[in-house]
């Protein structure tokens, strides 16, 4: 039985204001995409890497990671979808006979350390089906109303959005990656649960979101601060920080 890591690097990251895709943007003189593969590869937990891609990117991303020592594990490389859901669908379809547990991991994500990818692996050995790593939320969170087609903003005053809930944030996290699948459920979340979900008019922006939308359950383990996503050319200067810490 063996495990499988898809690992998504097919957006385009266009907060980034770079015009090259995300997962090839640097950082210390490697691309993301590296990054998070070497972590991967490294966790010892990991047998096989699907990386998705950008149209037209294969090669160079092939280039990139399967050539890489450290990534010491077969890698195949495909061209991803159109959005998250897809390319992880594309990369999924890629699996092994003996492949029975899927890790699904953002290369956005590229300093989630090895120890988290063997946190949220052996949870899904240990038995449970779906399994994202989450940390404790520090600010106070507001859920408001949907956008009225109106517009909410009075006359002349700063756009305003109505606060319509606020939850207890002793019992909210925020989800990181890798997230772990037995790999049945995962391909029916994504046969299913897709469906489900925008049916039900759910935002599923994450794979665990599709295993939700199948009313199965998801089990959180501790996330990690160094598996923060990088967005923003900001969260760039803090990963460069935390590689510092690191080494
Ligand atoms: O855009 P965002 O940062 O939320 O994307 C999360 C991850 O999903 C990134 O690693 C990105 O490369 C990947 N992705 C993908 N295919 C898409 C869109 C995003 O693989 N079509």
């Amino acid at each position: 039985m063996t495990t499988l890591a898809i690992l998504t690097a097919a957006g385009s990251g266009t907060r980034l204001g770079r015009d090259l895709p995300k997962a090839l943007v640097e950082l210390a003189g490697f691309p993301l995409v590296l990054h998070a593969a070497r972590r991967l590869a490294s966790s010892g937990v990991v047998d096989a890497l699907v990386v998705t891609c950008p149209a037209g990117l294969d090669t160079a991303v092939r280039d990139v990671v399967a050539q890489d020592p450290h990534v010491d594990v077969p890698v195949r490389v495909v061209e991803g979808g159109a959005t998250r859901q897809a390319s992880v669908a594309t990369g999924l379809a890629l699996a092994g006979p003996d492949d029975d547990v899927v890790l699904v991991h953002d290369a956005a994500r590229p300093l989630a350390p090895p120890l988290l990818v063997r946190r949220v692996a052996a949870a899904v050995r240990a038995g449970h089906r779906a399994v994202v790593p989450g940390l404790p939320v520090t600010d106070t969170v507001k859920q408001v109303a949907p956008p009225s087609p109106a517009g909410a903003g009075a006359a002349g005053g700063p756009d305003v959005e109505r606060v319509v809930e606020t939850p207890d944030r002793a019992l909210l996290r925020a989800v990181q990656t890798p997230q772990g699948f037995d790999r049945a459920l995962l391909e029916r979340a994504h046969a299913q649960g897709a469906v489900r979900a925008s049916a039900e008019g759910l935002a599923a922006t994450d794979d665990a979101g599709l295993v939700e939308a199948l009313g199965e359950a998801v089990h959180v383990v501790a996330g990690e601060e160094a598996a923060m996503k990088i967005t923003t050319e900001r969260d760039l200067l803090v990963a460069r920080l935390l590689l510092e810490e690191e080494s």
